[in-house]
């Protein structure tokens, strides 16, 4: 490990910050620099790569342009406009400090640590990434990126969220802050580590490369050093799709737990030794005492989440008259028209199938026939 001295250290800055101001990419939330919508890009961003999370960002801003929108709005909308982003708890809290903000502060996003701290669901992340960029605090906020341009610049031998590890790089990023411009710092150090000192470092076009240490050695592939890697689970899912007359039949995940609130088809992870097939018919049994019929394979959906790898096999499933007129009126079903599957949040396995089958024109029309005709 090599530190920058108070010299190298505002070299490096004003190196940085040279380059930002030609390489800034331009992101919506640039535009004039809105807590509300620096919030959101935020939290988006802490999930999803920046073209996905820019598509979300817009569409949301789109259906909740302010605060007072997104605490109005009923709970269903905000989770359809999470949908792709996964992690839906996060928009629940969402909505949660958005309510809070309107009734503690008027609607404004308060621009003050304890203030933010408080809001449900902000972490010291956000709320650093808040006061940085929207109000310009001279903070810092170390996400992924940064602690892999700071693990370069510096050599650093242990991984980034060790402890020791996180504690250098904080002291050098703040002895490197200019102070007054904490928004285009905090961004130039998250634009590097996205645009050149990614995975695969493009040290040649770095603007820091003088600076540091792991290119100087040769070694840059080699860090940040990796955390020891958890494990991922396989999981095998089984679902059925059950339609009459152009309707589909859903349930509503509990509110609760993962996926909470999303609608699905019936289904189950599949136990050990079960085939999928015997699991769907178990499910619609136990769960809402109907017999169904596998009517045919619709295929498999393939889905990662957290550190389970999960795929997902769907059926189309058949029942008589009298179990569809059974599972509508128990239970915590729906029968909901096919053409508007568009228009509820589900997992995003769920929203594949939905997309395979439902909500595309012409061609796919055949199969959806071929679903309602039962
Ligand atoms: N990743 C997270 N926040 C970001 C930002 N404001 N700019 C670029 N990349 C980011």
């Amino acid at each position: 490990m090599k530190l920058l001295n108070q010299n190298e250290a505002q070299s490096c800055a004003d190196a940085l910050l040279a380059w930002f101001k030609d390489a800034m990419r331009p992101l919506p939330w640039r535009k004039s620099y809105l807590p509300y919508e620096v919030w959101i890009s935020e939290v988006m961003l802490q999930q999803t790569q920046m073209e996905r999370g820019v598509r979300h960002f817009l569409r949301w801003m789109n259906r909740f342009p302010d605060v007072r929108a997104v605490a109005a709005a009923p709970e269903e909308d905000i989770l359809h406009a999470w949908e792709g982003l996964g992690y839906y708890r996060r928009a629940r809290f969402v909505q949660a400090a958005a309510t809070a903000i309107v009734e503690r502060h008027g609607g404004n996003i308060p621009d003050d640590e304890k203030a933010l701290a408080a809001l449900p669901g902000l972490g010291p992340y956000t709320v650093a990434a808040i006061l940085a960029i929207a109000f310009n605090k001279d903070v810092l906020c170390v996400d992924a990126n940064v602690e892999r341009v700071f693990s370069r610049l510096l050599d650093l031998d242990e991984p980034p969220r060790r402890k020791n590890a996180a504690r250098v790089i904080y002291e050098q990023a703040m002895q490197m802050l200019p102070r007054g411009k904490a928004r285009l710092y905090n961004q130039a150090l998250m634009e590097l580590g996205a645009l050149i000192c990614g995975k695969t470092p493009r040290c040649p076009e770095c603007p820091v490369r003088h600076f540091c240490e792991s290119c100087r050695l040769g070694i840059q592939r080699e860090r940040p050093v990796p955390m020891a890697k958890i494990p991922t689970i396989d999981v095998l899912g089984a679902y059925g799709v059950l339609m009459k007359e152009q309707h589909v039949f859903l349930i509503k995940r509990p509110e609760q737990g993962l996926w909470g609130g999303l609608w699905e088809f019936p289904g189950m992870i599949s136990a050990a030794g079960e085939s999928p097939e015997s699991a769907v018919r178990r499910v619609f049994r136990e769960k809402f005492a109907v017999d169904v019929d596998i009517a045919g394979s619709l295929g498999t959906v393939r889905h990662n989440y957290t550190n389970h790898k999960l795929v997902a096999a769907f059926f189309q499933v058949h029942c008589s008259a009298e179990a569809w007129e059974h599972l509508l009126t128990h239970g915590e079903g729906m029968a909901l028209p096919s053409a508007d599957i568009r228009n509820v949040a589900m997992p995003a396995h769920h929203r594949k199938l939905a997309a395979r089958y439902f909500e595309k024109t012409g061609e796919t029309s055949r199969q959806l026939s071929l679903l309602g005709s039962c």
